[in-house]
């Protein structure tokens, strides 16, 4: 298959309509079966295996009394690109995995438009307990949980970090620039100077289906630093 029918039905994957972005051949690395899966790293099981546990039983905040559930995070741990939300919905509380829901089937299908088997990425949320009645994270949940993510961080070493939505970025990036002005800027996370691209949630998208074609200029750059 072609290069253009593929990138055709990748964005026809994302419902942005075609004509966007035919002038951009970066889409040709989707080809490369590799491209999310990194090398092995053995060492990092064992990072794994500690991690996990001491998550699933944390009560270093209050949203351990409400959830159902800790969604720690799923994936490849070979994952070059790893993915991070705000904070568990009402699915993840019930499955125990973050973006199960409508705004992760959108994200599935925008993971698609730059080749990606959401099995090969990692997916991970600023917090791992629900907020009751899906509310904002206080700041307090988050700077409690930060370390499980600085750690999931640590162990992946990704090439590249998407954010997805203000929450995710704002936090992981100790911003309050808005989201709009935060999107196809350059930033980088922690000592090792991982580069973060910023985007939309996909359940901002699904609301306002226009900026999908904004994501999907952000998506590129990501694209661009898988490379
Ligand atoms: N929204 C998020 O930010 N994370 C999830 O896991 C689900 C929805
Ligand atoms: Fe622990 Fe994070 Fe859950 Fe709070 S949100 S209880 S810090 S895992």
């Amino acid at each position: 298959m072609s290069v253009t029918e593929q990138q055709r039905r990748y964005l026809d994957a994302m419902g942005i309509p075609v004509w966007l972005s035919r002038d951009n051949a970066i889409l040709s690395d989707a080809d490369d079966p590799d491209s999310g899966v990194a090398v092995l790293q053995d060492d990092s099981m064992l990072g794994w295996e500690i991690l996990q546990p001491q998550v699933t039983s944390c009560t270093r905040c209050d949203l351990h009394k409400t959830r159902t559930q800790t969604v720690f995070g799923t994936g490849s741990h070979n994952a070059h690109l790893l993915v991070i939300g705000e904070a568990p919905g009402a699915d993840e509380d019930r499955q125990g995995e973050p973006f199960v829901g409508r705004a992760g089937k959108l994200l599935n299908e925008m993971l698609r438009a730059i080749g990606l088997q959401r099995e090969t990425v990692y997916i991970a949320n600023i917090l791992k307990c629900r907020p009751p009645d899906n509310r904002d994270p206080r700041p307090d949940e988050v700077i409690c949980c930060e370390p499980w993510l600085r750690q999931q961080i640590a162990l992946l070493q990704p090439k590249v970090i998407l954010a997805v939505g203000r929450i995710a970025a704002q936090n992981l990036l100790k911003s309050d620039v808005r989201i709009g002005a935060m999107r196809g800027q350059r930033y980088s996370y922690g000592e090792n100077q991982i580069p973060v691209v910023v985007t939309y949630h996909p359940a901002y998208l699904l609301r306002s289906p226009k900026e999908k074609r904004k994501a999907w200029e952000d998506l590129k750059l990501v694209l661009q630093y898988l490379a």
